[in-house]
């Protein structure tokens, strides 16, 4: 089959849905690929470079003619025209807020998978484009504060002076917030951040921000990894807490959103008259009605007390290569999904809970909204919340929200008896075994008390690195294993006796075993120290 990519005819749009690495990756699924000419241009990518990728550079009306048409934003009512009927059409569509779109499509005998209606599961991450959007998003907002903020961001000692760190508040910790908070760390302000569900406290601490916990008996749980709208309860109690911050800091990024809402205002006019001059808000949620008053869509507004309010809303397009190769990638992963015989034939499995989440329409139909998903987010019930916290908590308090289930303490009974038996062990242990063994026992004992003190003071974070590179005690096995080989091969030579081709099997058994868990264990850490590298792995 053939995929065409057309430049995108949006106003301001510098993205492009394909990037001359996927190109190159498509045609090896067995597609052949057509490139609009000048499509990639604004994303640094030349027709050029799509060409010797093995894509074919084509006029408009060629690339649309294709059997897949694959771009960044919905069709216009011209493109729609230009694809044939039965056609399949990849883009976002916002399908929640164009009905009439979806009608047209459906109308035009289209298929359309919807890159921005993926549904939000790990298994379908690599194809999420609200995620790589927001991820660049987040990371464009703090450098666009950062462009408009009039000092610098990490705290120094110079000769002229002393500078203070700036003070950064992100709000909404999904994943634009939490890119946001990446970038501002790492630029060496103290960061700060909130959201409404509690559960995102440990990854924003796990991140080197402070959480800022709301007090209010009303905590959300998610269950899909969204939030829901804030009870009157905890929007008071939250704009006790902001009108708290709002003063002490230099800097505020917004990314609260509830999927299919207008953005929640959290932000205030007199929380923002409050700031001091020279302060630099980012409203990431400026095109679905602001997290910020005051905030407009695709402006920089300046208020009476010299507070800069930036609404950008193609913070992902101020960083077009980048953007085009995450879009372009999460396409590529699509495309991998529904080409399971990577003949270039697209298969689209309605049974696969993603792909169906993502049609909406098909067959002269529109398809959206697809049945619902529920994958649960949270933590098991009772280990998030605060209930009984009280509504009238101190604005701005830092303390996590979570409440810890209480544990159920162990039976006094069982404790004695244990350390009964383990005493009476260790009497048989010291009265019949061999000294030798005595002496094995006691290092192993103090192994235990010395591992069970280490492995607990570890961060949960590098438990799996740790654990990995521990593994390689199973050298030890490797060591055991090989002495086993040596026993059969100079005690008797036989393998006729029963004995020695069992400890023959076994041996050779725990080599393999042992190996995996070495050899894995270093691939494993190897592959985790890759992600926090920089530069090329
Ligand atoms: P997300 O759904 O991953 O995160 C939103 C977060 O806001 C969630 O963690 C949610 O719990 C939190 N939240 C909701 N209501 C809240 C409240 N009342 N108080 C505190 N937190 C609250 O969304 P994502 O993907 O991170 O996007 C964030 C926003 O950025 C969206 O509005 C999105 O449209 C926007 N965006 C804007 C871009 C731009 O160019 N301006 C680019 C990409 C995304």
């Amino acid at each position: 089959m053939r995929i065409g990519i057309p430049r995108e005819t949006k106003a301001g749009e510098t993205r492009v849905a394909a990037s001359p690495k996927t190109v190159g990756q498509l045609i090896k699924l067995g597609y052949t690929v057509a490139v609009e000419a000048g499509a990639g241009a604004s994303a640094a990518f030349r027709d050029s470079d799509f060409a010797e990728a093995g894509a074919e550079v084509v006029a408009r009306e060629a690339a649309w003619a294709c059997e897949i048409v694959t771009k960044i934003n919905p069709p216009s009512d011209d493109e729609i025209t230009l694809m044939g009927r039965g056609a399949t059409l990849i883009s976002m569509m916002d399908a929640p807020r164009s009905p009439e779109l979806l009608t047209k499509v459906a109308a035009g005998g289209l298929r359309v998978l919807a890159m921005d209606s993926v549904p939000r599961i790990s298994r379908a991450q690599s194809l999420d484009v609200i995620s790589s959007m927001a991820n660049i998003g987040g990371y464009r907002a703090v450098i666009e504060a950062a462009g408009e903020f009039g000092s610098f961001f990490t705290g120094q000692v110079t000769a002229a002076g002393k500078v203070p760190p700036a003070k950064v508040f992100i709000s909404g910790t999904g994943v634009a917030g939490l890119a946001a908070i990446g970038v501002a760390n790492s630029l060496g302000a103290v960061v700060f951040a909130t959201d409404i569900r509690p559960e995102t406290a440990e990854q924003v601490e796990s991140m080197g921000a402070t959480f800022v916990a709301v007090q209010s008996a009303d905590q959300q749980q998610s269950s899909d990894g969204y939030a829901k709208e804030a009870s009157d309860d905890y929007a008071a109690a939250a704009a006790r807490m902001y009108a708290a911050q709002c003063p002490e800091m230099d800097i505020i990024v917004t990314t609260a959103q509830i999927p299919g809402k207008p953005a929640p205002r959290l932000i205030t006019e007199e929380m923002v008259a409050s700031m001091k001059p020279g302060s630099v808000i980012v409203d990431m949620a400026a095109s679905s009605g602001g997290n910020v008053a005051g905030s407009r869509p695709d402006e920089v507004v300046t208020t009476a007390n010299g507070v800069k309010i930036i609404g950008y809303t193609d913070l992902p397009g101020r960083l077009p290569t980048q953007a085009s190769q995450m879009f372009a990638t999460n396409i590529l992963n699509l495309m991998k999904l529904i080409t399971p015989g990577k003949d270039g034939q697209m298969v689209v499995d309605l049974d696969d809970v993603v792909l169906r989440g993502m049609l909406v329409a098909d067959g002269g139909e529109v398809t959206w909204p697809p049945p619902a998903v529920s994958v649960s987010a949270a933590p098991a019930a009772g280990a998030a919340g605060a209930p009984g916290a009280g509504a009238a908590g101190a604005a701005g308090a830092t303390a996590p929200p979570a409440a810890k289930p209480e544990k159920k303490p162990l039976d006094r009974r069982l404790i004695y008896g244990g350390a009964a038996l383990l005493a009476a062990l260790f009497l048989v242990l010291f009265f019949f075994s061999p000294s030798s063994l005595l002496g094995h026992f006691m290092v192993f004992m103090l192994s235990v008390v010395i591992g069970f003190y280490v492995i607990g003071n570890v961060a949960h974070s590098l438990h799996t690195p740790l654990m990995s590179v521990t593994n390689a005690i199973s050298g030890i096995i490797l060591v055991g294993c090989l002495n086993g080989l040596e026993l059969v091969n100079y005690t008797t030579r036989s393998l006729a006796e029963p004995a020695n081709l069992v400890i023959l099997i076994l041996s050779i058994a725990g080599i393999l075993l042992a190996s995996i868990n070495v050899f894995g264990g270093f691939t494993v850490t190897q592959r985790m120290l890759n992600m926090f590298r920089k530069g090329p792995k």
